[in-house]
């Protein structure tokens, strides 16, 4: 079933200028981008958007971080991209991710309080339809 999903590419992956290589293997998989846009992330959208983290040890670090740079967000298109997408992109935790995949091969941890694993890809049709809203009109 065609389904849509919502990613971004952490401040990381774009200060480290891996935009087009994330999106080459979104596209190489056959998906399709069909909204993209890079934006500076303001606060109630890092509070919508990591809602279910908050009071998490890493939430603070996390939002900090994700103000840190520019990010890019995009809406991927295909069967199956939710779970796909999720699959390319990796383990959380990018040390250990699985080569193969976008945090085990150009991922890693730097010594800090928040793991910096490069993207984010929604986990549900449900979040999907919410985080889109939340970064994109
Ligand atoms: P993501 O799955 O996109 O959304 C939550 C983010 O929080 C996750 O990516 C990581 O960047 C970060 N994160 C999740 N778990 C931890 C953790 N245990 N320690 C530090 N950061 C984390």
């Amino acid at each position: 079933m065609t389904e849509r999903t919502l990613i971004l590419i952490k401040p990381d992956g774009v200060a480290r200028g891996l935009t087009g290589e994330i999106l080459r293997r979104a596209e190489a998989k056959g998906y399709r981008i069909t909204r993209l846009t890079q934006v500076e992330a303001r606060a109630e959208q890092l509070a919508a958007h990591y809602a279910e983290h908050e009071g998490k040890p890493f939430y603070q670090p996390l939002v900090d971080f994700m103000s840190s740079g520019p990010l890019v967000a995009a809406v991927l298109e295909g069967d199956r991209v939710i779970e796909g997408f999720r699959s390319l992109a990796g383990a959380t935790e990018p040390t250990t991710a699985a080569p193969g995949t976008i945090r085990g091969d150009l991922g890693r941890d730097w010594g800090e309080k928040v793991q910096k694993n490069l993207v984010h890809g929604s986990d549900s049709p449900e979040s999907a339809a919410r985080e889109i809203s939340i970064w994109f009109d």
